[in-house]
């Protein structure tokens, strides 16, 4: 049976298949300044969704509240400003200690391309820096 951790933690300790939550360091982030723990490795979604937040983006025209869909890296849904750096896919990036994350509202940007963006991570270049 599946037991979700005491101490607020939402992720499953005990999955029915996969078996318990194995040891990993701790890392500690920020989500527009809110402290948030998580585990090293993990994606920033994982961290987030742990933590009871839901939203981390707003659509361009509507400002439809978004949380990720695909959770591999293809949709959009997820991105979000990573220590001031704009279209960052939460689903597919691994959290590191001191990172500060924020909510993206809208576009990332005058150039903003996300679908050149998320292209680039789908090929490897995690940290973006082929654009
Ligand atoms: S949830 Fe779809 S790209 Fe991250």
């Amino acid at each position: 049976m599946s037991h979700p951790a005491a101490d607020g933690d939402r992720r499953l300790q005990d999955h029915p298949l996969l078996g318990a939550l194995p040891d990993a360091p701790s890392v500690h982030l920020t989500f527009d300044g809110r402290a948030i723990a998580a585990r090293g490795g993990e994606p920033i979604v994982a961290a987030l969704l742990a933590a009871g937040v839901r939203v981390f983006r707003t659509m361009p025209v509507s400002g439809e509240a978004r949380g990720g869909w695909c959770m591999v890296g293809r949709c959009g849904d997820c991105a979000v400003v990573v220590d001031g750096r704009p279209d960052v896919p939460a689903c597919v990036t691994a959290v590191a200690d001191g990172m500060a994350v924020g909510t993206q509202h809208g576009h990332g940007g005058d150039d903003c391309d996300l679908g050149a963006a998320f292209a680039e991570r789908a090929a490897g270049d995690v940290d973006g820096d082929d654009r």
